[in-house]
């Protein structure tokens, strides 16, 4: 099903390759900046009159008169230097609005060129509790699987947790040193993150403690039995705990292939990467650095200050033995192309690792990967009302289990004050969908290079740009089934259903009113929102898409009776309520978050 665009973008483009030489480079239509002119405009005139030295305004009247537009627009107006507008008709409104209507994907095709592609997200670092941090990295990695599966892709969630780095050298030698078995079976993270903060202030300043701390990790990751089986204790608690955070998110995992996963692969790959000469020798460590291909201000591999350019080598070997974190990405990406036939890995991580995947991706492209599409998805801090990261009143960070508890337990307190009349279960049915939506909306709706400020009162606000405002519009469009007196909601979808006139050459509904109108025009954006969102890793622009959905709804709620409407006219504003609300609940779905019928 092609959008409005698209089917412009054919007819104008048909036009214009017939009109000019050389043709102008496409796209042709936009949306109209401003809606009072039009819906879609173009500009092919302007362009191709600079080419060929003619007048824009004639040549734009030539294009008028060439294009066809039957059965989607009006004929186009001229404007400014040389724009046409277009409006589109409210017969190809109608029909098209019927057409996504009767169909289960609201419309949304599968894509032709379906890809298998790596999302690895949330990777958190385990024998520590999940805190705010992490929020960002899951949210938007379950988004980005959802809109890439629902789209036709083969996704594979792999969760590369954190089982193996420094932290763990650490914890082995506070443990064996003052460790509790019992207190690790009653609050392991509370034990465990106690002797990890210990042991890091004592290596800040003693060498010593440091020194045991790596000889730990060297030891762990070189198979030492006692070392291993304790890692394994601390690791079994981690993941039941992650877990559960995982379920109470809505968030699953097809892998989860942490950096332990990798160990036996390291020696191997550095093996390989000294082989092909990719990697060298550098003061006893194994280190990769640059080229010397790239201009000196893009090379990762290089880093400026005062005096020039200098050195930035990776290392993927310390000269102690112990492997690195770049180490045993290269060994993922090898496994991800190897063993699932990647074609693309996507990784959602902070901002602060820019510089890291920068060099990993060169790394990976130097050996074996070049043909592997590597992106780093990267996403800005989230701060608290003093604008510095989002922390707790004592200066800790914010536990997740604890953020999840506070929206649930707020999103309790205003339905409490809305819906005194519902049953306790019901409510707190209702206040889990609520806040969690409310916490993940605020979150996939800002644009996710940018740090922004948490607030309660705004991302619970029942008005604005919030999950609770979308959830509200879904709820409207479900209560106007039920106070049409029919049976079930079923019943009535199948007597619509029934009733509407489904010749895909008739147009079945009847639109007039212009807050219709416009409801109709936006219902069949939702494709191009979501294919947006999802290729540039960008889940707000799905999020503006549905907060424009619900207002212009809102506004047709408002303006256009649907129950006292006579017919067709009832019917054709019934369907507008149906396919709104499935809009919506596909679009929050798509992010991961649920919708309710009452609220
Ligand atoms: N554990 C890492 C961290 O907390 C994130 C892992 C991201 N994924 C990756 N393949 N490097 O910073």
């Amino acid at each position: 099903m092609n959008t409005p665009r698209q089917e412009l973008e054919a007819r104008v483009s048909q036009a214009v390759q017939k009109l000019f030489s050389p043709v102008p480079p496409a796209p042709y239509v936009r949306p109209c900046p401003d809606s009072r002119h039009g819906d879609f405009q173009t500009n092919a005139a302007l362009v191709g009159a600079k080419e060929a030295k003619a007048n824009p305004r004639e040549l734009a009247a030539k294009l008028a008169e060439v294009i066809n537009l039957e059965g989607v627009a009006e004929t186009p107006e001229i404007a400014g230097p040389g724009f046409l507008n277009f409006r589109l008709k409210p017969e190809y409104l109608a029909r098209q609005v019927t057409q996504r209507w009767t169909d289960d994907r609201l419309g949304i095709p599968r894509v032709s060129n379906p890809e298998t592609l790596v999302i690895d997200y949330s990777g958190p670092n385990i024998a520590k509790e999940m805190h705010v941090g992490h929020l960002r990295s899951t949210i938007l990695g379950d988004a980005l699987a959802r809109m890439y599966c629902f789209l036709g892709h083969t996704v594979i969630a792999d969760n590369h947790i954190g089982d193996w780095g420094t932290g763990f050298g650490m914890i082995l030698f506070g443990y064996k040193r003052e460790g509790d078995a019992a207190k690790l079976e009653q609050d392991p993270f509370g034990h465990l993150e106690a002797i990890y903060r210990k042991i890091q202030e004592e290596a800040k300043t003693d060498d010593s403690v440091r020194e045991a701390a790596k000889r730990e990790l060297v030891l762990l990751q070189q198979g030492d039995a006692g070392n291993r089986k304790l890692w394994e204790q601390f690791n079994k608690y981690s993941l039941e705990a992650l877990d559960r955070i995982y379920q109470r998110l809505g968030v699953q995992f097809d892998y989860t292939l942490g950096e332990s996963f990798y160990n036996d692969a390291l020696p191997g790959v550095v093996d390989d990467l000294l082989k092909k000469g990719i990697a060298r020798d550098s003061e006893g460590a194994v280190a990769i650095f640059s080229e010397g291909k790239l201009p000196q201000k893009d090379d990762p591999f290089l880093v400026s200050d005062k005096d020039g350019f200098r050195d930035n080598p990776l290392l993927v070997r310390k000269s102690d033995g112990g492997y690195n974190y770049a180490t045993t990405d290269l060994a993922t990406i090898r496994y991800r192309h190897e063993h699932f036939k990647a074609k693309r890995s996507i990784y959602v991580v902070g901002g602060p690792q820019q510089m890291h995947f920068r060099q990993l991706f060169d790394a990976a492209r130097r050996w074996d990967y070049a043909g592997m599409k590597l992106e780093h998805v990267w996403f800005g801090t989230i701060l608290g009302e003093n604008r510095k990261p989002f922390k707790s009143r004592e200066g800790d960070n914010v536990k997740l289990k604890a953020l999840l508890a506070e929206a649930e337990e707020r999103a309790g307190t205003i339905i409490a004050e809305k819906r005194p009349d519902l049953e306790e279960h019901k409510r707190a049915a209702l206040a889990r969908i609520i806040g969690l939506g409310a916490l993940k909306y605020a979150d996939l709706a800002q644009n996710r290079n940018l740090d922004y400020v948490f607030s309660w009162e705004k991302l619970l606000a029942f008005d604005g740009n919030t999950a609770p405002y979308l959830q509200n519009a879904y709820v409207r469009t479900r209560s106007i089934f039920r106070k049409a007196g029919e049976q079930t909601v079923a019943d009535i979808f199948h007597k619509i259903r029934g009733l509407v006139d489904l010749d895909p050459a008739t147009p079945s509904i009847h639109l007039a009113e212009p807050a219709e109108l416009a409801l109709a025009r936006k219902l069949l954006d939702f494709a191009d929102s979501i294919v947006m969102a999802a290729e540039e890793y960008r889940p707000h622009y799905l999020c503006l898409y549905l907060f424009e959905l619900a207002t212009l709804f809102h506004r047709f709620w408002e303006n256009c009776p649907v129950l006292t409407a006579e017919e067709p006219i009832r019917n054709s504003r019934l369907v507008l309520c149906d396919l709104t609300g499935r809009t919506l609940a596909q679009g929050l779905n798509l992010l991961g978050i649920e919708v309710v019928e009452q609220m």
